[in-house]
């Protein structure tokens, strides 16, 4: 570090477009860690059962606002959960009355609660050209879930035979592609235009799968897609911290407990909402790129889903003692251990 590099900044308050809260004890335990240094955050509706009309993500967002601590600058946006029986019309009808900002396609088996998902595309047609006509953005898994793609190229061929076709198909649909993991998906969203962005989580710019699977199997690196070759995070890294205004922050933080994570059969996620801003600092400090944290973290999402960007602000300090984050929070189902990217982080938010 010279001499002039900042050790302090401040940034509009940032959200985080992709988020797992989960429900009932849980919720309770892990929405304090989001909505203290996030204004706003995109929830993920693959609860069980999932969030599939209007009226569940009522439901849901009424939950998580009794759940928020007093006091607390944090609004939820709600997302439905695609179908192959989704109502078009109770989507539009969401959708213009503010509550809903996205739909979430998971290819039915690709991840956690995705069995409800969607097999069979031609079937979500219609519903893909509405949400075109009105304006509504599709947030999508982009994974293949066929057994004989094996599971480090699912993304790369997801967008090849699904995504792109989609895309094609449907004219004007506003897309995000979640949690990006390859430098395919990067070359993706750069070729296209701007009704295609893509977030990027805060572990994916952090670690790839040797730190998954070398000296011992590591489960609390494990989530979905899975992490991949040092070449794919090292243009992840490029793409955040390029200033692009289609890559921004989506957590994806995703809590299990300790053990459903060490386990026979562990469940995929990482729980990062906690130490999530002190993580991006390392990464874009690392990379001399500390002045486009802004826009990663709060320009660039409110951009692509056309809502202003929050007023408040946080700042950031790096001080030469490392932040005190817990190993983990401890909820009414468990303990649930935090990210660790394996080095100490002199960031925090103060
Ligand atoms: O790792 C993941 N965990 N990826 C997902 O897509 C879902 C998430 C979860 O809900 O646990
Ligand atoms: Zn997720």
């Amino acid at each position: 570090m010279t001499a002039s590099a900042p050790t302090r900044i401040t940034l509009p308050r940032p959200d985080d477009w992709h988020v797992h809260l989960r429900d009932g004890a849980m919720l309770q335990a892990v929405l304090p860690e989001t909505a203290r240094d996030f204004g706003r955050a995109i929830i993920m509706p693959n609860l069980v059962p999932p969030v599939v009309t209007t009226a569940d993500a009522v439901a849901y967002r009424d939950r998580i606002l009794a759940a928020l601590p007093q006091g607390a600058d944090f609004a939820p946006l709600m997302t439905l959960y695609l179908t192959e029986t989704t109502d078009p019309d109770d989507l539009a009808a969401g959708f213009a009355s503010g509550l809903i900002q996205a739909v979430k396609l998971y290819p039915a088996g690709a991840t956690t609660n995705s069995a409800s998902g969607v097999r069979d595309f031609d079937k979500v047609r219609p519903v893909l050209e509405r949400m075109a006509e009105i304006g509504l953005t599709l947030c999508v898994h982009g994974e293949v879930t066929d057994s004989d793609i094996d599971i480090f190229d699912r993304e790369a061929v997801f967008i090849d035979r699904v995504l792109d076709p989609i895309r094609k198909a449907t004219p004007g649909l506003r897309v995000t592609m979640e949690h990006v993991t390859t430098k395919n998906a990067v070359d993706y969203v750069r070729a296209n235009d701007d009704d295609l962005a893509a977030s990027i989580t805060t572990h994916h710019l952090m670690i790839n799968r040797n730190h998954l699977l070398v000296g011992g199997i590591k489960p609390h690196y494990y989530c979905l897609p899975v992490a991949k070759r040092e070449e794919h995070r090292l243009a992840l890294v490029e793409a955040a911290t390029s200033g692009d205004k289609r890559f921004f922050l989506g957590t994806d933080s995703a809590p299990h407990t300790d053990p459903n994570k060490l386990s026979e059969c562990g469940c995929a996620g990482v729980f990062s909402a906690t130490n999530t801003m002190a993580c991006l600092a390392h990464v874009f400090e690392a990379e001399g790129a500390l002045d486009k944290l802004a826009g990663f973290a709060s320009e660039n999402g409110p951009a692509h889903y056309k809502l202003p960007v929050n007023q408040a602000t946080i700042t950031l300090e790096k001080r030469t003692d490392p932040a005190p984050f817990p190993a983990q929070i401890q909820t009414g189902e468990g303990p649930v251990t935090l990210f660790n990217p394996g080095y100490p982080l002199m960031w925090r938010v103060v």
